[in-house]
């Protein structure tokens, strides 16, 4: 059940990069429960096809486009055809993503490349078709971008994945300052884990990573699709209008936990705690 009205986006037409798996997916089934008129775009035909019947049997109108987001020309191209059919896009999530674990020095030129164009240069690619649209007609819109909590601290094992996201955080912040004036809010969401398809294949193949992961979480667990869909809902629509620049974090507070110099003390048993309290009272 969401917290939100059913009219809770109307008016919003969203444009969702990655949108046929994953978290992507989640966003534009709940975008479309909140009134928004939703399209989705990635490179895979079957998973576009899939999420948009779901969508529909659910009564709603939904659009899609093969993209992909290394190439300018796709985007313009797909950007054309959507709105030839729902009109001018006013909200862009930039979800689209590639990663995958491995040591740095066994990475070739390619591997980095490959990460680097999807998740840096096809949302800068994105931001520029949709914001320079939105400045020519003066029509304002919104910008949301998926990063990671290793946007800011970085990630070993994940560097072309680490470089990337950073880059599109400090794309939100710039963005929000520049692009502010012209009525366009540059916001972000930086998920924890979030057990999906794509990013346990690539990213959490056994279930001892998953292990690591829910029991060093302050929340003991992993987060739930409505719950980003429903922030990511939140983000885009007209009750964050004053939101512009900021990163939201939705991890059960993990990547607090591992930064906080004695946070590790959570595993010590009570008795560790007793005897301290007994050492103080002996000083
Ligand atoms: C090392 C790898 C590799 C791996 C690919 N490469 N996978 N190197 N380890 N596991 C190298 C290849 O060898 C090649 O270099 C280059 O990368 C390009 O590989 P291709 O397979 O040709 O690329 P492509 O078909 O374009 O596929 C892109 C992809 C793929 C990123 C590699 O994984 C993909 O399509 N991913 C989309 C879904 C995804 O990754 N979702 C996860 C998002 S989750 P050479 O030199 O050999 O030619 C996320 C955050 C999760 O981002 C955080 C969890 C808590
Ligand atoms: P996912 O299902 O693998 O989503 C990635 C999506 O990007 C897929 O739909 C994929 O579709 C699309 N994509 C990849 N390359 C593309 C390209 N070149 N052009 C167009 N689309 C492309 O994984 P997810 O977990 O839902 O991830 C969604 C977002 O959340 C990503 O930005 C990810 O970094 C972020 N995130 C996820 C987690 C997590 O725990 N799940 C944590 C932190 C951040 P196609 O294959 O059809 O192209």
């Amino acid at each position: 059940m969401s917290g939100f009205k059913s009219d809770f986006l109307s008016g919003k037409n969203i444009l969702i990069t990655g949108g046929g798996t994953g978290l992507g997916r989640e966003m534009a089934i709940t975008f479309s429960k909140l009134g928004g008129r939703v399209s989705i775009l990635s490179r895979k035909r079957e998973v576009l096809e899939q999420t948009s019947r779901d969508i529909r049997k659910m009564g709603y109108e939904v659009e899609y486009e093969q993209c992909d987001v290394r190439y300018p020309d796709q985007i313009a191209k797909a950007v054309e055809n959507i709105e030839t059919r729902t009109g001018p896009i006013n909200s862009l999530v930039n979800n689209a993503a590639g990663n995958f674990i491995s040591r740095t020095e066994d990475l070739s030129n390619k591997a980095f490349d490959t990460v680097i164009a999807i998740v840096l240069q096809g949302t800068v690619y994105f931001s520029m078709e949709m914001g320079k649209k939105w400045i020519k007609n003066n029509s304002g819109g919104v910008i949301l971008n998926i990063v990671t909590t290793y946007s800011w601290t970085g990630s070993a094992y994940v560097v072309p994945s680490a470089v990337s996201k950073a880059g599109v955080l400090a794309l939100t912040r710039s963005l929000a300052v520049e692009w502010g004036p012209r009525g366009i809010r540059s916001v972000a969401i930086a998920p924890g884990p979030f057990k999906t398809k794509g990013a346990w294949n690539n990213l959490v193949p056994t279930g001892e990573i998953q292990e690591k992961m829910v029991s060093r979480n302050p929340m003991r667990r992993l987060g739930t699709t409505e719950e980003i869909s429903e922030l990511s809902a939140f983000l885009i629509s007209d009750n964050a209008s004053y939101i512009n620049g900021e990163v939201v974090t939705i991890d059960g507070g993990e990547w607090l936990e591992g930064a906080g110099e004695f946070n590790a003390l959570s595993a010590m048993p009570d008795e560790f705690w007793e005897g301290l309290k007994s050492m103080r009272s002996k000083r």
